[in-house]
C-alpha cells in the first residue's frame, strides 16, 4: 500500500468514527417523538384479569341476544355452537352446580373427553370482555361500544347456564361473575413459563434434557406419521386441508381408494363440469363456498347458480368478481380478491349461470 492510501484510509476511519459518534449521540433526540396521551389511549385498550382497564357500562342478556343475531350468529352460530367453520364459544355446554363451585370444568380434567368450547376453557373473563371488544366481530373489529361488549359477555354466560336469563352485568359485579366462573381454576401456573416463586415453578424448564457436547448420539430426526391403520380414518386428509399455504394435508386414501380416485380423474379429463369442479377446489375457493347451498363464508355455489340461471348476460361481471372479489351481495362479508386467471374464472362464472351442475 502506498503512503498516501494509508493516509486516505486512515482519514476514511477517522471520519466514520466521529460520525457514528454524531449519530449515536443525536439519535435519541432527532428521531420520532413522544406519543400523545390520545395516541396512548387508543392504543391502550385491553382488559387485565384484575378488570382494569374495563371501563364502566352494562349490558342485559336481553340486549346480548339481539347483538349475537344481529352480528355474531352468522359465523359462531345461533347458539354459540359455531357453524362448521368457525370457533364453537359456547356449544352444548351448560355449567353445573358442581363446575361453578370448584372452578374446574370436570369434563376438562378428563382427558379422554379432548376438545371443549371457548367458555368450557375460560379462567379469566376478562379475556372474553378485551378479545370481543378488541377482535369482533370478525369483518369490523373495534366496532362494539363497551355496553355491546357487556350485553355480549352477558349472553354467552347465560348460554353456558352462569347467569339468569334477567341477568344485567355491570363494571359492579363483574368480580363476583369472575368468581362464578366455571374454569376459573383451570389455568395452570405450574411452569416454566411463570418464572416468579409466588405464582409459576421459579422457572424450571418443561424438559429435562441435557446439553450435550461431545460423543453425542445421532441427531435424532423428529417426525410425525400416521400408521397404515388409521390412514383412512377421518377420510381423506388432504381434501380437509386448505390447497394452499405451507402445510398441506397428506393424501390418507386407502390404495383402492386412490385408484378410484384417479379413475374418477381421468374420467372427468373429459366432462366440462367436472373440470371446473376440480378447478374450484384447487384454487381453494372452496374454503369458503360449499357446492350445496348452505352457506360457508360466502354462498354454497347451488344458491349463487340459482341467482344467475341463464343469465348469460351476467358472466362478464361475476368474471370480474371472481377475479377482484365483491361485497354487498350476500351480506356483508366480502370476498377478497382471487388469483385465478380470467380465463378461468370465467369458465367458472359460465358453469354458474349453468346451473353449477357437479
Ligand atoms: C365473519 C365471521 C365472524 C363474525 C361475524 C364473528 N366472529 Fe368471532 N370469531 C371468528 C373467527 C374466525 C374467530 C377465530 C379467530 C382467531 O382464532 O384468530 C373468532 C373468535 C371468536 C372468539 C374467541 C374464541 C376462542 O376460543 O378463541 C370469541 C369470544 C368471538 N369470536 C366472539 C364473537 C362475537 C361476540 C361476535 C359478534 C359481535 C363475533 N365473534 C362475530 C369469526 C367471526
Ligand atoms: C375467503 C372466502 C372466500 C374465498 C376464498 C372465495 N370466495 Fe367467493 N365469495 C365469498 C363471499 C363472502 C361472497 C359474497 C360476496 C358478496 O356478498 O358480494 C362470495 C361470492 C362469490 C360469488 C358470487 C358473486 C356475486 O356477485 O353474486 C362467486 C361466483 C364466487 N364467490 C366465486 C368464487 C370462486 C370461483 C372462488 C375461488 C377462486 C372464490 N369465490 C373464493 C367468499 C370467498
Amino acid at each position: 500500500m502506498s503512503n498516501s492510501r494509508i493516509r486516505k484510509a486512515a482519514v476514511a476511519a477517522a471520519l466514520t468514527a466521529a460520525f457514528s459518534v454524531a449519530w449515536g449521540a443525536n439519535l435519541g433526540s432527532t428521531l420520532g417523538r413522544g406519543a400523545t396521551p390520545d395516541e396512548i389511549k387508543a392504543w391502550n385498550i385491553d382488559v387485565r384479569p384484575d378488570f382494569q382497564g374495563l371501563p364502566a357500562g352494562q349490558g342485559t342478556v336481553a340486549e346480548g341476544t339481539k347483538l349475537w343475531e344481529a352480528k355474531c350468529a352468522s359465523c359462531h352460530g345461533d347458539f354459540a355452537d359455531s357453524n362448521s367453520v368457525f370457533p364453537p364459544i359456547v356449544g352444548a355446554y351448560q355449567a353445573s352446580k358442581q363446575d361453578i363451585a370448584t372452578g374446574r370444568v370436570a369434563k376438562l380434567a378428563n382427558v379422554t373427553e379432548g376438545g371443549g368450547t371457548s367458555i368450557e376453557k375460560l379462567s379469566t373473563l376478562s379475556t372474553l370482555f378485551d378479545y370481543i371488544h378488541r377482535a369482533m366481530p370478525w369483518n369490523a373489529p373495534l366496532s362494539l361500544s363497551w355496553n355491546d361488549t357487556y350485553s355480549l359477555v352477558a349472553y354467552l354466560l347465560n348460554l353456558a347456564n352462569v347467569v339468569p336469563a334477567n341477568f344485567t352485568l355491570t363494571r359492579d359485579n363483574v368480580q363476583q361473575v369472575q368468581n362464578m366462573l366455571p374454569n376459573r381454576n383451570g389455568m395452570t401456573w405450574n411452569h416454566g413459563m411463570w418464572p416468579g416463586k409466588e405464582m409459576g415453578n421459579g422457572g424450571i424448564p418443561d424438559t429435562h434434557n441435557v446439553e450435550c457436547m461431545k460423543n453425542c448420539a445421532p441427531k435424532p430426526v423428529v417426525q410425525t406419521f400416521i400408521p397404515e391403520y388409521a390412514m383412512n380414518t377421518w377420510g381423506n386428509l388432504a381434501d380437509e386441508n386448505r390447497a394452499w399455504g405451507p402445510i398441506q394435508g397428506q393424501v390418507t386414501l386407502s390404495k383402492d381408494a386412490l385408484k378410484k380416485a384417479e379413475e374418477s380423474k381421468s374420467a372427468a379429463a373429459n366432462d366440462p363440469n367436472a373440470k371446473v369442479v376440480a378447478l374450484i377446489k384447487a384454487n381453494g375457493c372452496i374454503a369458503c363456498h360449499s357446492f350445496g347451498d348452505n352457506k360457508l363464508v360466502g354462498p354454497g355455489y347451488q344458491e349463487i347458480a340459482k341467482k344467475y340461471a341463464g343469465k348469460t348476460d351476467m358472466i362478464g361481471e361475476l368474471t370480474t368478481r371472481i377475479m377482484k372479489g365483491g361485497s354487498g351481495v350476500w351480506g356483508s362479508m366480502p370476498m377478497p380478491p382471487q388469483s385465478i386467471s380470467e380465463a378461468d374464472a370465467k369458465m367458472v362464472a359460465n358453469w354458474v349461470v349453468d346451473g353449477a351442475k357437479q
